[in-house]
């Protein structure tokens, strides 16, 4: 059964990512009936930031960890186990202060995790995630065009490329709505605003 991992992370619940992540969402269960969705709203349930004992922790074998640093490790370990679980990743992203938001920052920590999602061989760093796609569906406020100084500021884009490219998921793809301010200025309605970025998310999943 192919499964869908749908990561939220914009705070607003009327968000733009949002909207973009549901019609992926929409467009993948037509095209997938018998497919199966993980939600994981990490602005709802946000993932705990790490700490000296998750540290401690992963850094003891797993046949040594005391039951307190074994529970510690649960909230990682249950959205690695989700991770896993999926064929697809789709992760909507508000644009915040050029990069991600904390709450996707967290997630991130939990779970890149050494000898779970990576290794290191011979050959240095090697994913352990193989065989998965992710979608990212980012909305900003301005546009930052790549090769442009505006583009240059964009820390979202190269940022999850590195890291989902450092745990093995290099088939990554993104649309981003850029130009959001627009919409709160009045200076175009949501639904103009929304139009290419929705059809380019369709077109995704067609
Ligand atoms: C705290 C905060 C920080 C923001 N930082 C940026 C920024 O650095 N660059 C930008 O273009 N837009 C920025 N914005 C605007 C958002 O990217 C824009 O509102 C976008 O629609 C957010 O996605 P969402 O609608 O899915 O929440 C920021 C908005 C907030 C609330």
């Amino acid at each position: 059964m192919p499964t869908l991992l749908h990561i939220d992370s914009s705070p607003l619940q009327s968000s733009i990512s949002r909207e973009l992540t549901r019609e992926f969402v929409n467009t993948w269960k037509e095209k997938n009936p018998s497919g199966r969705v993980i939600d994981r709203d990490l602005s709802v349930a946000p993932a705990k930031p790490i700490d000296q004992t998750w540290i401690g922790a992963v850094y003891t074998a797993e046949d040594a960890r005391t039951p307190e640093q074994v529970a510690h490790l649960g909230n990682s370990d249950a959205l690695i186990y989700e991770l896993e679980q999926a064929d697809e990743i789709v992760i909507g992203v508000a644009m915040h202060n050029f990069s991600i938001p904390a709450v996707l920052k967290l997630w991130i920590d939990q779970i890149v995790r050494r000898g779970k999602t990576f290794s290191y061989g011979a050959n240095g760093p090697e994913g352990l995630l193989k065989g998965k796609k992710a979608t990212i569906l980012v909305a900003s406020g301005g546009v930052y065009e790549a090769g442009t100084p505006a583009g240059a500021m964009n820390f979202v884009e190269p940022y999850l490329r590195a890291i989902l490219g450092f745990l093995g998921i290099t088939e990554v793809k993104f649309v981003t709505a850029g130009g959001a301010a627009q919409v709160m200025m009045g200076a175009i309605d949501r639904e103009t605003f929304l139009k290419p970025a929705l059809e380019q998310v369709r077109s995704l999943t067609a």
